[in-house]
């Protein structure tokens, strides 16, 4: 050993303004390949300013970004092959309505990946399979519940055979009943060795799927560690203010 792998996500001197309000501040952030992080922190803190930078959703004012060791590219071609390599999954699910959920799954494969409908269609059943949804193939998005709408985001995103993923808040919008379906095929990917990174209020999933958390707060990386540590003995005053609040409920 002794060679130092190359980062998945490489974030370093990342600042990042909106008008006088500075939300991201000094980030240093490395995410190794197979890697889970969990990013948590109050509201406002930047958690989802910080991904959304990662996939240049958001520009930032200084510093550099890297995915696999390739600096994120301004624009063109460049950044949508990039976008394809960092899968994104929202809160709110972001399909596409008067498309089935096929479709949906075999869109981006078919236009930015170049892929025949066929092999799409194959690859797209396959993943549909995995998150459980592929009974549901041929309806449209708003016949399905929020947990398998959620599902199929996921699947979408896979389908770009992403290097990494990055969920912001994936189950903040669902009902309780649908919130584990939604977490049990997150931690399916994290056991088959994808890098994710997740922002999310879920603490069971910290604590069982995450290798590293984060915490945020005030557009700065406060503390990290492994989850045992970070939630029984956290350092900072924030963080313990933070999971006081959080924990108690
Ligand atoms: N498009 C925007 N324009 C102006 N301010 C924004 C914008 N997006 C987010 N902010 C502000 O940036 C800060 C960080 O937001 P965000 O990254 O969404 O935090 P979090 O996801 O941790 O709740 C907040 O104060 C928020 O109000
Ligand atoms: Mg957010």
């Amino acid at each position: 050993m002794g060679v130092t792998a190359t980062p998945m996500v490489h974030m370093s001197g990342v600042q990042k303004w909106f008008g006088d309000l500075h939300v991201l501040q000094d980030i240093e952030f490395d995410v190794a390949a197979g890697e889970v992080v969990v990013v948590i922190g109050p509201s406002g803190s930047g958690k989802s300013t910080l991904c959304r930078a990662i996939n240049r959703l958001e520009p930032i004012n200084e510093g550099e970004i890297a995915i696999d060791g390739v600096p994120l590219p301004e624009e063109g071609k460049a950044l949508a092959k990039l976008r394809a390599e960092v899968g994104m999954v929202f809160q709110s699910f972001n399909l596409f309505s008067h498309k089935t959920v096929l479709e949906n799954v075999t869109l981006g494969p078919i236009k930015v990946l170049g892929k025949s409908k066929a092999d799409a269609d194959k690859r797209a059943i396959e993943l549909l399979e995995r998150v459980g949804v592929a009974s549901q193939a041929g309806k449209l998005p708003a016949q399905l519940s929020g947990g398998q709408q959620q599902r199929v985001a996921i699947a979408r995103a896979l389908a770009m055979d992403p290097k990494v993923m990055l969920f912001d808040e994936p189950t903040s919008a669902l009902d309780p009943e649908m919130i584990k379906e939604v977490l049990d095929t997150m931690v399916d990917l994290a056991k088959f060795g994808m890098t994710m990174v997740v922002v999310t209020h879920e603490m069971g999933f910290a604590r069982t799927a995450a290798d590293r958390v984060v915490f945020m707060a005030d557009g700065r990386i406060v503390e990290q560690n492994t989850p045992d540590e970070f939630f029984t003995n956290p350092q900072s005053d924030r963080a313990q203010d933070f999971l006081g609040k959080i924990l108690k409920h």
